[in-house]
C-alpha cells in the first residue's frame, strides 16, 4: 500500500500538490490510484490548436486541460440541471452564434430579475486574467462560475443546494463523462469538478480566424478591403487612440501575454457623466462598487473587440444598441450586420465627440477628435471584419443537446 501511495503522489504531483485534490480525503487509496491514472490518461492529450499570433493560454496547475474534461464541460455548460428550476444553463445567456453573448442589454436569471450588467461574450476568455466587467476579485474561470451558479444578487442560475449533483449522478451520460474526465464517476461528481470542467471548456473557446486575422497573420492580403484597411489604420493610430485600451492580439489591454505574464486595467470611456453615476444603485457604478474609491466610479475592463459584430448591444449596460437589439432574431427589415453597423456607428460617434463630462474619464485618450463620416464608416467596417464565422458555428463549441 505504501508503494502504491508513493506512485499516486508522484502521478498527482505532475499536475498538482499532492494534498489539494478534492477527492483525496474521501477515497480509499485504491480508488485514489484509479482516479490518478484516469487524470494521467486524459490530462496529457490536450493540444492547443492556436491561431498564428496567439500565445499559449495560462492554465491553473490544479486544473490541467484534457479532451475529456472539455467534453464534460461542454455538456455541463449547456445543462439545465445546473439551475434551481432546471430552466436555464450557462448557454442560456452565452449563445454560440453571438460569440457567447446574448444580444440583451440586461439578461434575466431564473427568477426573471434583471442582471445589472449585460452578458459578456466568451471569445478567448482563456486570456482574461480578470473576469467580468469590473470585479478584480474574479481571477479565474474556476472562481467566476460560482457567481452564476450560486449568486443571490443577482440570481442567475439560482442553485441553492447540492441536489443538482444527485440529478447529474442519475443520468447515465454523466456517469460516462465524469469517469472519462476524472477517473471515478461516483465521487468525481462534486461541485468543484463541475466548475473545473466548465472552466476547461471555456478555455477551449479560442477565436482567431476573422478576416482581420487572415489579413494580418495568414498572409491573405485580399482578406480586408480598402475601407477596412483604412479603418484598421485609424484604429491603431494616434488620432483615435483606440489601440491603447483595445490593443494586442485580443483587442483589449487586459490579457495574459504568454506564460504567467498578465496585465489588467479599468477605465472610464466616458459613456455617462458624474450626475448619472451619482444616481445609480450600488451595483451599477463599475469598479467603485468593489473598491469604494471615488476615482474608480464608472471604470470597467475594456472588452475584447473580437466578434464585436455579433455582441451588441454595447457597453456594460447595453447603452449603444440598434432599435431591436433586445431581440436579435427579429431584425425589423435589417440584417444582423446592419444592426451591428448602427450600434457601432453610435459607438465611434461617442468616441469622436469625446464622451460625457466624467471626472474619472481617461481624458488623455478619451477626448474629441476629428475624422470625417466616411473615416468613421471605415472604422466601423474594420470592427465588423473582426467577426470569426468559424468560431460562431464550430461544432466543437456547440451545445450537445
Ligand atoms: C442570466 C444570464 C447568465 C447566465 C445564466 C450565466 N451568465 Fe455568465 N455572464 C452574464 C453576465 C451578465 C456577465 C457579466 C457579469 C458581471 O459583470 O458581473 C457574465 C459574465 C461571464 C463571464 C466573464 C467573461 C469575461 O470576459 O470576463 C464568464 C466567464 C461567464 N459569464 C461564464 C458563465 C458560466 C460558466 C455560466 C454557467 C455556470 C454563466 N456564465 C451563466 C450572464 C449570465
Ligand atoms: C481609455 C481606454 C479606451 C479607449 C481609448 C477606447 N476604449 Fe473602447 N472601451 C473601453 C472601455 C472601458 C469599454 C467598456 C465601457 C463600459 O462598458 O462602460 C469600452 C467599450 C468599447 C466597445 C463596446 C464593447 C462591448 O463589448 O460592449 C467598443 C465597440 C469600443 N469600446 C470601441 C472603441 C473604439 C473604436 C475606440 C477608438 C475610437 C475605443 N474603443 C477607445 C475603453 C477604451
Amino acid at each position: 500500500m505504501k508503494s502504491k501511495f508513493l506512485i499516486l503522489c508522484f502521478a498527482m504531483s505532475v499536475f498538482s500538490h499532492c494534498n489539494v485534490l478534492p477527492f483525496q480525503k474521501k477515497e480509499s487509496n485504491d480508488n485514489m490510484l484509479l482516479a490518478a491514472i484516469g487524470i494521467l490518461a486524459t490530462a496529457s492529450d490536450w493540444v492547443w490548436d492556436l491561431p498564428p499570433g496567439f500565445p499559449v493560454p495560462s492554465v491553473p496547475s490544479d486544473n490541467p486541460m484534457s479532451r475529456a474534461k472539455v467534453e464534460l464541460g461542454r455538456h455541463l455548460f449547456n445543462e439545465k440541471i445546473l439551475s434551481g428550476d432546471e430552466s436555464m444553463s450557462c448557454g442560456s445567456c452565452h449563445i454560440q452564434s453571438l460569440a457567447f453573448a446574448d444580444g440583451k442589454d440586461f439578461p434575466t436569471g431564473i427568477t426573471n430579475v434583471a442582471h445589472p450588467r449585460n452578458s459578456q461574450h466568451l471569445s478567448n476568455v482563456a486570456y482574461m486574467p480578470r473576469l467580468t466587467w469590473s470585479n478584480p476579485r474574479m481571477t479565474s474561470l474556476e472562481i467566476q462560475a460560482r457567481a452564476p451558479m450560486f449568486g443571490e444578487s443577482p440570481i442567475e442560475l439560482g442553485l441553492s443546494s447540492n441536489v443538482f449533483l444527485d440529478k447529474l449522478r442519475a443520468k447515465s451520460i454523466y456517469q460516462t463523462l465524469f469517469r472519462n474526465a476524472y477517473g471515478n464517476a461516483e465521487s468525481a461528481v462534486n461541485e468543484q469538478n463541475v466548475r473545473f470542467a466548465i472552466a476547461s471548456f471555456q478555455r477551449s473557446l479560442i477565436s482567431g480566424n476573422s478576416k482581420y486575422d487572415q489579413y494580418a497573420f495568414r498572409n491573405n492580403k485580399s482578406a480586408l478591403n480598402a475601407s477596412e484597411i483604412r479603418g484598421m489604420n485609424l484604429f491603431n493610430g494616434e488620432v483615435a487612440e483606440c489601440f491603447h485600451c483595445h490593443g494586442g492580439f485580443n483587442f483589449t489591454d487586459t490579457s495574459f501575454h504568454g506564460g504567467a505574464k498578465e496585465e489588467f486595467f479599468y477605465h472610464s470611456n466616458g459613456i455617462h457623466d458624474d450626475a448619472y453615476y451619482a444616481g445609480q444603485s450600488s451595483n451599477k457604478r463599475g469598479l467603485f462598487d468593489l473598491t469604494g474609491i471615488a476615482s474608480d466610479t464608472g471604470k470597467f475592463r475594456a472588452p475584447s473587440l473580437r466578434n464585436i459584430g455579433v455582441t451588441y448591444p454595447y457597453m456594460h449596460d447595453g447603452s449603444f444598441m440598434c432599435d431591436n437589439a433586445n431581440n436579435p432574431n427579429i431584425t425589423i427589415g435589417k440584417t444582423k450586420t446592419d444592426c451591428a453597423r448602427d450600434a457601432l456607428t453610435k459607438v465611434v460617434d461617442h468616441y469622436r465627440s469625446g464622451g460625457q463630462n466624467h471626472t474619472a474619464k481617461d481624458s488623455t485618450l478619451i477626448r474629441a477628435f476629428t475624422i470625417t463620416n466616411s473615416q468613421r464608416d471605415d472604422m466601423v467596417n474594420f470592427l465588423l471584419a473582426l467577426t470569426d464565422e468559424e468560431f460562431l458555428t464550430n461544432p466543437r463549441f456547440a451545445s450537445p443537446f
